[in-house]
């Protein structure tokens, strides 16, 4: 029997800037639940990528004195290294400036002209960059968009026109056929009363700027941005050049998008399938925004907050944690240091991460380090075995329902009965009662195949601490690859031997943390037991001692005044007359340096590309043959000088701190 697929979309992302946790939510959910319907044995098609055309990253582009290609280029570096970090497992990235794409847009395009659907005519109105969008009159108010407040431009320019409007009650037909379309319901009760207030023909060209898909038979135009990324997510499954895969997994099950664009996807979207006889999508699900101070935290407005430095202090799977757990889905959260501390102190390093540390020092102490047997004489497992199964089924449904938050909540009440089950049967008590050893045995392996059951629960949010945890347990396979269908008590194999290890969630300083002062954060840091995973151990060796004729010594705080920094290299070229010299264009993170390095003499300047190297990131800029060089990458050099430039045993995005 064929596995039922599940294709789900995140929206593809504008490339005018660095991504910030709003992208970075919608990404995470996303691969949640991809993760999740894979362990339900779903085959599943997860795709992402980048919105690069339209008048915002053209302008972008110009600010920066980049040409907009040049400038996508840079900042897709970002996503991706972003998303590899986090552990996002989509099966495919689609960049809209590539020609599989601009193939599906054109075809896309033919089908809906063919239909009769396009006209051409004079478009003059309201147009916001920032959204993309064009709005009515009676919408603006104070000169500003109606959806986010950005500023609207007055726009007279020839265009092409989708009918619109004729869909209006097809629609609303489907809204009432499919109840499920739209989620949650007071979206969609929203989307209702916007079609049910009238559609009108909807501009789908733009004539005054040309960073865009050409329209096939007058170039004059480009598509209308809003057009061209839809089409993305039937582009990606090769609309126009592969049946296969289109007919595998069209129509999507869900296209999750914030609740700023549900309208393009709920109907703009749907009216052109309809057009060009495509199956619609059978769920667009739109999810609220992390605000900051009651604004949605953007790009455009500022108030950014930026993934790289939760990540790089405090590891990958906290951050995946909070997102999941502290927003209801589909309502707006407030993001604050404080909840995000709180909430990873709380529920990772105290309830979750002491039960484990516990649990594995208990089996050292008490049963030489492997998984004890149960007893068949202990009957105090059934309320656990019990709480087990609900947990299972409450997240399973949680997570099917797409109430991440329930669904962890779910877990969590079963990781405190894990603890109340130790503190209850006192191991530490039957530990001195040799005619007890059974009942000390039993309760070690029922708290121990408990966490096996935590494990699998919390792969779907939190992959890598899944499979650290099985890994202690001397679990030798992959929980990502566990099932999610059936429950089952009692798997974990006696006689295996753990490994206790570090800890898997480390408390965060709080106090150091809200201070904000990054010192204090990164010593705190490299003071605790374990980093956290994903993110590079600091050094806890004591410097070597320092050879008499060598520098003088220096202290740990002039040390700190030196930031070196990861970087990934984006672009390396010669220096015009200067043989050992490249000028290197590297991402520190934060921003775009150049750096020149004296390096020519060894490495080829294309084969520098893409590279993680490490540099100086607060050294004096300096000019070298004309050319300001803004930092100083690290190398080693033999006895003749040869450079050989550091890089990192295993890919880091650009922004770390390096100690
Ligand atoms: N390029 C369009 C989408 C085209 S899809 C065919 C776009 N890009 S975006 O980069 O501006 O935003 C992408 C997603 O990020 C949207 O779903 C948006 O809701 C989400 N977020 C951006 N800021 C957000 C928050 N502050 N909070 C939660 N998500 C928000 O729109």
């Amino acid at each position: 029997m064929s596995r039922r697929k599940f294709y789900i979309t995140t929206p593809i992302y504008y490339v005018n800037d660095q991504p910030h946790i709003g992208h970075t939510y919608t990404t995470v959910v996303a691969d949640a639940l991809a993760r999740f319907k894979r362990m339900c044995g779903q085959e599943v098609y997860f795709l992402t990528g980048t919105d690069e055309h339209g008048q915002k990253i053209e302008r972008a582009a110009q600010a920066k004195g980049l040409q907009p290609k040049e400038l996508a280029d840079q900042v897709v570096e970002r996503f991706k290294a972003l998303w590899g970090t986090l552990g996002i497992s989509h099966d495919d990235f689609i960049r809209t400036t590539e020609d599989r794409h601009r193939r599906g847009v054109e075809k896309l395009y033919q089908k809906i002209e063919a239909k009769g659907d396009v006209y051409k005519d004079k478009y003059a109105g309201w147009y916001c960059t920032s959204c993309e969008s064009f709005y009515p009159e009676n919408q603006i108010v104070d000169g500003k968009c109606p959806d986010q407040g950005h500023k609207v431009e007055w726009t007279e320019e020839e265009s092409y026109f989708f009918r619109l409007s004729k869909y209006q009650d097809a629609l609303l037909k489907h809204y009432r056929a499919h109840p499920d379309f739209i989620f949650p319901e007071t979206r969609k009760n929203e989307v209702t009363a916007f079609v049910e207030s009238g559609l009108k023909d909807l501009s789908v060209s733009r004539s005054s700027f040309s960073w865009g898909i050409p329209f096939p038979d007058d170039p004059k135009h480009v598509m209308y941005v809003w057009f061209d990324a839809l089409a993305n997510y039937i582009t990606a499954l090769g609309y126009g050049s592969d049946r296969k895969l289109f007919a595998r997994f069209w129509p999507a099950d869900i296209h999750l998008v914030g609740k700023d664009i549900l309208r393009f996807h709920a109907v703009y979207w749907p009216a052109f399938l309809m057009s060009a006889d495509e199956p619609l999508p059978k769920r667009i699900v739109a999810h609220g925004w992390w605000l900051r101070d009651a604004a949605k935290i953007s790009k455009s407005k500022g108030g950014i907050v930026d993934v790289f430095p939760l990540i790089r202090d405090f590891g990958v799977d906290p951050l995946r944690y909070f997102l999941l757990r502290d927003m209801a889905f589909g309502q707006d959260s407030n993001y604050s240091d404080e909840a995000f501390v709180d909430r990873v102190n709380a529920d990772l390093a105290n309830d979750l991460g002491n039960l484990i540390s516990r649990t594995l020092k208990m089996i050292e102490d008490y049963c030489g380090g492997t998984i004890p047997k149960t007893d068949t004489r202990f009957r105090e497992d059934e309320p656990i075995k019990k709480a087990a199964r609900e947990a299972w089924t409450g997240a399973v449904k949680g997570f099917d329902a797409l109430d991440f938050a329930g669904a962890l909540a779910r877990i969590w009440e079963f990781v405190g009965h894990l603890n109340r089950f130790i503190v209850q049967n006192e191991p530490w008590k039957l530990s001195q009662d040799p005619g007890r050893r059974w009942a000390l045995d039993s309760v070690l392996y029922t708290v121990a195949e408990g966490l096996r059951i935590v494990a699998i629960l919390i792969a779907p949010a939190m992959p890598r601490s899944a499979s650290e945890l099985w890994r202690k347990l001397g679990v030798s396979s992959d929980v990502t690859a566990a099932s999610l269908e059936h429950f089952a008590w009692g798997e974990l194999k006696p006689g295996k031997t753990i490994q206790r290890g570090e800890a898997l969630f480390p408390r965060i300083d709080k106090a150091a943390y809200l201070k904000g002062a990054a010192t204090a954060k990164e010593a705190s840091m490299s003071e605790a037991t374990a980093p956290p995973p994903g993110v590079p151990a600091a050094p806890r060796t004591v410097p070597a001692p320092v050879p008499a004729a060598g520098p003088a010594e220096v202290g740990i705080d002039d040390f700190a005044k030196i930031e070196l920094r990861t970087a990934r290299v984006v672009a390396a070229e010669r220096v015009q007359g200067a043989d050992k010299l490249l000028k290197l264009t590297v991402d520190i993170g934060s921003e775009t340096r150049t750096i020149v390095a004296g390096i020519a003499a060894k490495y080829a300047p294309e084969t520098l590309v893409g590279k993680t190297i490490v540099v100086v990131a607060n050294l004096k800029p300096a000019k070298l043959r004309g050319v300001v060089s803004q930092g100083m990458l690290l190398a080693a050099s033999d006895a003749s000088g040869q450079p050989f430039i550091l890089t990192t045993e295993e890919p880091v995005p650009p922004g770390w701190r390096v100690k």
